[in-house]
């Protein structure tokens, strides 16, 4: 039978605003035992029904709701019917991309379940209990409704062991290569899709590569930062940039951009296997100077707890490239931490122009790419954001 949980009223009012997360203190009663993974009927202290969810005790989540207001049973059909409506919900983005996020957690109600597909192949993560308990239908659902030659599980480790899971990475259904070659927007990447970041590839960044290589000039010189596997810098380099530097501290990547790089016929780059904050320190001291720079750090501030310390590193990041970025160029710095927003970036840039002294001009505002949906009432769900800037000339 299925337990009841009775919420207490800051609980309540979540549920009420549609919010889909409900924490330890957030739940006045369960009926007998749970266990994790659970599902649960969800109550308020006077008996209103709130919805449907699972119920993890080991998990600062306690709850995730499945559906609001209604008895739902997560079963096939139910798995089935909200991976249907997140893939048709996207079928547009296949014109511009053979890569995307097809599910997308709570954002598809599905908490706890990531999947990308890339070309015929998926890759997934199941990153709570109450997922766990789903699998089989997921799979299935996704064999009848993609159809794949192969689906790879990269659970995300952190996710996993926060919900007390053991992670273990593999290939789950058919066959899947090392790597594969995507296109997107007419550019192609290798993708790594055992060894890759993430799922394989940053699939979010994909509307602001374009956004941003839409500014690039014949020649220009680029300095793609945090590169991963080259995103912004090969995009650049299929415009016509005269030359790219590309900075990442992993060592799994350059072999990877290199290869990106042959793959689009570019022939005048250079890859620095670095500190970022270290290389700018050498580059500032130099007269070099760049048309195009790309910030695209990882999450600083994976908590509020962090979020000062992300914003002093952001501070450096942005002074020290708007130093060595020519008068008239571009300067796309990212942050991908819920915890810093949009404003905090623009008042990073605010101090640092006051401090240097440069004009700036605030080109466009930059968000994640909409297979990864923001949606109002779940405010994490805005995570990635930027500003693309112009440092005028004074
Ligand atoms: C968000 S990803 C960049 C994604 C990339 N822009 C793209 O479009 O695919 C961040 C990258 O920063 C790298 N990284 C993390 N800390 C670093 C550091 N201190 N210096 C240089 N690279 C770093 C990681 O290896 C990762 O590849």
């Amino acid at each position: 039978m299925v337990k009841k949980v009775i919420l207490n009223r800051s609980g309540t009012d979540k549920i009420r605003s549609l919010n889909p997360w409900i924490y330890h203190n957030e739940i006045k009663k369960v009926s007998g035992v749970v266990e994790k993974g659970d599902v649960v009927y969800l109550y308020s202290p006077e008996g209103e029904l709130l919805g449907t969810g699972y119920i993890n005790p080991e998990s600062k989540i306690s709850v995730r709701v499945l559906a609001f207001f209604k008895k739902v049973n997560p079963d096939m059909d139910f798995v089935k019917d909200r991976v249907s409506r997140a893939f048709t919900k996207r079928i547009k983005i296949l014109d511009r991309s053979d890569a995307i996020r097809i599910v997308h957690s709570e954002a598809d109600g599905l908490p706890g379940l990531i999947v990308d597909m890339y070309g015929k192949y998926l890759s997934i993560q199941v990153n709570t209990a109450g997922m766990e308990r789903l699998r089989e239908y997921v799979i299935d659902a996704l064999v009848k409704i993609l159809d794949p030659e192969g689906i790879i599980e990269r659970s995300d480790e952190r996710s996993r062991e926060k919900e007390g899971l053991q992670t273990e990475n593999k290939i789950i259904y058919g066959k899947v290569p090392e790597s594969i070659i995507i296109n997107e927007n007419n550019v192609r990447f290798y993708v790594h899709l055992e060894k890759g970041q993430k799922t394989g590839f940053y699939l979010d960044q994909r509307i602001n590569r374009y956004i941003v290589s839409n500014y690039i000039k014949k020649g220009d010189q680029v300095l793609d930062l945090f590169s991963n596997s080259g995103g912004f810098g090969i995009y650049a380099g299929v415009k016509g940039a005269g030359d790219i530097t590309f900075v990442d501290i992993s060592r799994n990547v350059k072999p990877l951009i290199e290869k990106n790089c042959e793959l689009n016929n570019i022939k005048r780059y250079t890859i620095y296997r670095e500190n970022v904050f270290k290389f700018l320190t050498k580059v500032s001291r130099t007269e070099k100077k760049y048309d195009l720079i790309v910030l695209d750090p990882p999450s600083f501030a994976k908590n509020k707890h962090e979020a000062k310390d992300a914003l002093r590193g952001f501070k450096f990041l942005v002074s020290k490239s708007l130093e060595i970025l020519r008068e008239g160029g571009l300067l796309a710095v990212f942050s991908c931490s819920y915890h810093i927003s949009m404003e905090d970036l623009k008042k990073i840039t605010l101090d640092v122009s006051k401090n240097l002294k440069y004009s700036l001009e605030i080109v466009k505002h930059l968000f994640q790419d909409e297979d990864h949906p923001y949606l109002l009432n779940i405010p994490a769900s805005l995570y990635l954001k930027g500003l693309l800037i112009r440092k005028n000339e004074n």
